[in-house]
């Protein structure tokens, strides 16, 4: 019940979607954390749902000056911190030939950029034998159409997170990644879905998915969480939760 009594953590993008389930888990387990978000809509549906005594912090994960905030903000509520979930993300469906420098940008600015800066002003904050956890993505290698700039983005964080998890062992901080597969969230990763699309995404998530289903937030939480607190033999790994998806399984012909 009270397996993270006394540990604190920090979720980028924790207001909803598999960062809000990390949150709840984490609570529910007795640990004090701070989750932050962007839309104030979402970040008092996220108040309402995490309770009084977790920190719910508006802060744009792309832009360094809020990163600097944030820092900040944690030192004051928090102090040292233990557990850095690096979650935030955002992906936009397009063809090369539609990709834009904005929609690049936008990418890269939060999946990168904002996570390579959030561990670089938050990791002096983190205690000797804490750990960090990327949300990378099944598209952080292979070739999924439409999605050129979102796997590259989310490559660099694997990368990212094998050359931090050298740095980081003088402080025995471990750094790891999860890979999700099509996780049932309100944005499904692709933020700006109509509710036809994201009926379309999943359906075909549920087809061409091993297992035949999508998964939920919970089993992408208790992943990072194994990460983050149980896999104390294990950094610069990258975990799949993805029902099979990205190991090249096929089901079996009836
Ligand atoms: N769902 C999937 O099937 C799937 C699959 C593979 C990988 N992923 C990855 O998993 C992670 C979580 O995805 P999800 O599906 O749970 O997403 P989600 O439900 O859309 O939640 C994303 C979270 O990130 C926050 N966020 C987005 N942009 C932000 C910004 N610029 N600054 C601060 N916060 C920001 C959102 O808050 P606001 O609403 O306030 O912006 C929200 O709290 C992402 O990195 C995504 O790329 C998702």
């Amino acid at each position: 019940m009270n397996a993270y009594a006394g540990r604190k953590a920090v979720i980028t993008g924790g207001t909803h979607g598999m960062g809000l389930a990390i949150a709840k888990s984490l609570i529910a387990g007795g640990a004090e954390v701070l989750v932050t978000g962007r839309n104030e809509k979402n970040i008092e549906e996220a108040k309402a749902a995490l309770g009084v005594d977790a920190h719910v912090v508006r802060s744009d994960a792309a832009d360094l000056v809020a990163i600097d905030a944030l820092a900040k903000t944690v030192e004051e509520r928090l102090g040292r911190f233990d557990h850095l979930f690096v979650n935030a993300g955002t992906a936009v469906l397009e063809p090369l030939q539609h990709v834009t420098e904005e929609t690049y940008d936008r990418q890269f600015g939060i999946n990168t950029k904002g996570a390579f800066f959030v561990v670089q002003r938050l990791v002096p904050l983190i205690n000797e034998g804490g750990s960090i956890v990327f949300t990378s993505s099944i598209a952080d290698h292979g070739g999924t159409p439409a999605m050129s700039v979102y796997s590259g983005s989310k490559a660099a964080l694997i990368s990212f997170s094998q050359v931090f998890a050298a740095e980081l062992l003088p402080r025995n901080i471990r750094v790891n990644a999860i890979g999700p597969g099509f996780i049932d969230t309100p944005s499904m990763g692709v933020p700006g879905l109509s509710d036809e699309e994201k009926a379309g995404f999943m359906a075909l998530g549920d087809e061409i998915t091993p297992m035949k289903r999508h998964g939920q937030v919970e089993e992408a939480a208790r992943a990072a969480l194994y990460l983050a607190f149980d896999a104390t033999f294990t950094t610069g790994a990258r975990l799949p939760v993805d029902g099979g998806l990205g190991q090249g399984l096929s089901y079996p012909q009836q």
